[in-house]
């Protein structure tokens, strides 16, 4: 049981800034009994919404993108799950150089099963090119019209299948003297029906691209369906980039998953902060962030193996980051490269870090650069014609970890390079730096949920002196697993309110992470690497958890102004107090206000934490007139244990509804559990 108390306690230092002054107003405001009041001054504009305030964060993490975003519905279709790399130190890596992976001796590469007969084995001798240096060999023997014989692969825990829909496959195939096809391409249920399916002829000794559509019948959805390649007569065959795609997002070749982006779309970021998080470090030098390995033909990238524990092809690699950026309307916020990886290796600011320092330049122009640009040319062969504007990069992640002190000198080179090229550029740091003026900082934070709220007043307080704002680039309530429940959107909103207020000193802000595969939460061969996510899916179906929902109200309603906004005799309420057990008293109601500045409408934000309803006082000075009526839109829970699911994906949603008995001075009861977003019609 949680408590609402009235506020009781007397001012404290502790008190945020905002408080003081709403304290100071008179001896009213002491009063104990009285019900909150949320003062906003219209005349008093303190931030204009930064353009880029609300974006998304995301990395190659829970089958973000593979097994997640990314179309792609075969399981390590380069078949380079196995790979060895070497783990090289700074001093012995050359960044300009590609280090191809070795094999082990193993029959089957990983996620791929025989059918029939066949055997299977990686074979590093009969590559595809430098990048694929492997294949998967194929044995067939004893295949027959009644025996056919081949591969399986069970994609990412399933392959879905759509009614009516057409599912594209390509792969690369050669064969041995003597066998000349056919092969059959098939999506086959796991008790054997098939679902669709294609004969492909023309296989020679020499490698081809081959291609075919998949179309399915009035068959239901499913999941539990697995692709095959085949054939009916005996021979060996070699395998490699073996590919199926459903109908992507917007029908972008190589595109993205169409549910999963819809639900992105539909939350209106600004703005994509790629690529990490940790994924731009890597776990050591060979596996970090190689964008100049991730560009071109997908068959020309090596892939890497994630820090996150799975390989990845790279199939969605730089390109597609900003082909997801178009398709959703998202400015990139680029993250370089910046000489640091997860097991701590570093090089030291210098000549050494010159070759990385002109890396990031090379991704900058690839970016933004036209067609008289080396790499600007690259991006329009690689399909995307116009340069993407791009205003901010930040330089690494998470830099707080590398305690040898190399950040300062690492940064510095970077900043003063990428100035000198690009002055407008602003240079996002990851951890406060003195060597150089910042123009931003990125500030991440995880905590619980009564964490949240206990620092939902912190940006109140922040220097407003200081040249170097703030980039909130990752930030969650960690409470309930895959996905946030109702505590964790409450916290969230909380948070965000504190945020939005502040959008003079924050600039922009992203939750991380993002995506998770639900299908297999533990165990091995788990899908899941980091328990609060904010959209949950498996093959066939995605859902937004109610943080999600949370977002996307505060994204999508907002003005263009904040206005200054303040409150008295605001509730406490008893919370748990986290891993230690106890408790401790947090405060319930949060707030914010912006307001259009071309219609004058106010949209006012209110969270009510508390179990209970809760009365709020909206006084509104420096308006001519408030309309009675307006609109509510409200995120509440039973309680807020309350989730979305697989299951009930909409069990938690916003309603809107129109409402009266509003004005410049009015009381409104907060229902227990919610998040309410009041839009008034003010002159
Ligand atoms: O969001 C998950 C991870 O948390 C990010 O990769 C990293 O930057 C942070 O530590």
């Amino acid at each position: 049981m949680h408590l609402i108390k009235t506020l009781t306690r007397h001012l404290t230092s502790a008190w945020p800034a905002v408080s003081l002054s709403v304290f100071a107003a008179g001896p009213a405001a002491f009063a104990q009994t009285n019900p909150p009041v949320v003062q906003i001054q219209a005349d008093k504009v303190t931030a204009q919404t930064p353009p880029t305030f609300y974006g998304l964060m995301t990395e190659e993490i829970n089958f973000s993108y593979e097994g997640g975003l990314y179309g792609e519905l075969i399981r390590n279709r380069t078949f380079k799950a196995d790979a060895i790399q070497q783990n090289l130190k700074p001093d012995a890596y050359d960044p300009t150089k590609y280090y191809p992976a070795r094999y082990p001796a193993n029959p089957a590469p990983k996620y791929w099963n025989r059918v029939g007969d066949a055997t299977l084995a990686l074979d590093a001798d009969t590559p595809l090119n430098d990048a694929l240096n492997v294949s998967l060999k194929v044995d067939a023997p004893k295949a027959a019209k009644t025996a056919p014989a081949g591969v399986a692969n069970g994609g990412f825990w399933g392959i879905p299948v759509e009614p009516r829909t057409a599912y594209k496959v390509s792969f690369f195939a050669k064969a041995a003297p003597g066998f000349s096809g056919p092969l059959t391409a098939s999506i086959e249920s796991t008790n054997g029906a098939v679902l669709a399916s294609a004969v492909i002829s023309g296989v020679t000794g020499d490698w081809r691209k081959f291609a075919a559509t998949l179309k399915t019948k009035s068959v239901p959805p499913s999941k539990d369906n697995v692709f095959k390649i085949t054939t009916t007569v005996p021979g060996t065959i070699w395998l490699q980039e073996v590919s199926l795609f459903p109908p992507t997002f917007k029908n972008r070749p190589n595109g993205d998953r169409a549910d999963i982006s819809q639900l992105l779309a539909d939350a209106q970021p600004k703005f994509l902060r790629f690529p990490g998080g940790n994924y731009v470090e890597g776990n050591d030098f060979v596996n970090r962030f190689n964008w100049k390995q991730m560009i071109g033909p997908v068959e020309q990238r090596p892939g890497h193996k994630s820090c996150w524990g799975y390989w990845s092809t790279d199939g969605f690699g730089l390109p597609e980051f900003l082909g997801w950026c178009q398709d959703i309307g998202m400015e990139p916020v680029l993250a370089v490269f910046a000489g640091y990886t997860l097991n701590h290796d570093h090089v030291t600011n210098g000549p050494a870090l010159a070759p990385y320092v002109q890396e990031a330049l090379d991704e900058i122009e690839y970016v933004t650069g036209d067609a008289s640009t080396k790499w600007g040319a690259q991006r329009i062969k690689d399909g995307y014609r116009k340069p993407f504007a791009l205003h901010y990069v930040e330089v690494g992640n998470e830099d707080f970890f590398d305690r040898s002190g190399s950040y300062e000198g690492r940064f510095a080179q970077f900043y003063d390079a990428l100035k000198a090229k690009y002055p407008r550029l602003k240079i996002i740091a990851t951890t406060p730096v003195n060597s150089r003026v910042a123009d931003v900082v990125d500030e991440h934070t995880y905590v619980n949920e009564t964490a949240m709220e206990a620092q939902a007043f912190k940006y109140d307080s922040r220097d407003r002196n200081s040249p170097t704002k703030v980039f909130v680039g990752e930030w969650a309530t960690q409470t309930s697993s895959p996905t946030p429940n109702m505590a964790a959107a409450l916290g969230d909103a909380a948070w965000l309110c504190c945020l939005e207020r502040n959008a003079d000193v924050v600039l922009m802000q992203c939750y991380a992470p993002l995506l998770v595969n639900v299908s297999r939460l533990t165990g091995g061969d788990r899908s899941m690497q980091w328990s609060y996510n904010l959209i949950g899916y498996d093959a066939l179906n995605s859902y937004g958890s109610p943080a999600y929902y949370a977002q996307k109200m505060f994204s999508l309603h907002q003005g263009d102004e904040v206005l200054a906004i303040t409150a008295q005799n605001l509730p406490v309420r008893s919370a748990p107090a986290g891993r230690g057990g106890g408790s401790r008293e947090v405060k319930s109601l949060f707030y914010s206000a912006t307001r259009n500045h071309a219609s004058g409408k106010i949209t006012v934000k209110i969270v009510n934490s508390a179990d209970a309803p809760q009365p709020v006082t909206l006084a509104i000075s420096g308006v001519k007139s408030v309309a009675a009526k307006g609109t509510a839109t409200v995120l509440q829970a039973a309680n807020r244990d309350e989730t979305n699911s697989l299951k009930d994906p909409q069990h938690v949603v916003p309603v809107t509804e129109k409402v009266k008995d509003l004005g410049a001075n009015f009381t409104r009861t907060f229902p227990p559990c919610s998040i309410t977003i009041l839009e008034l019609e003010a002159k």
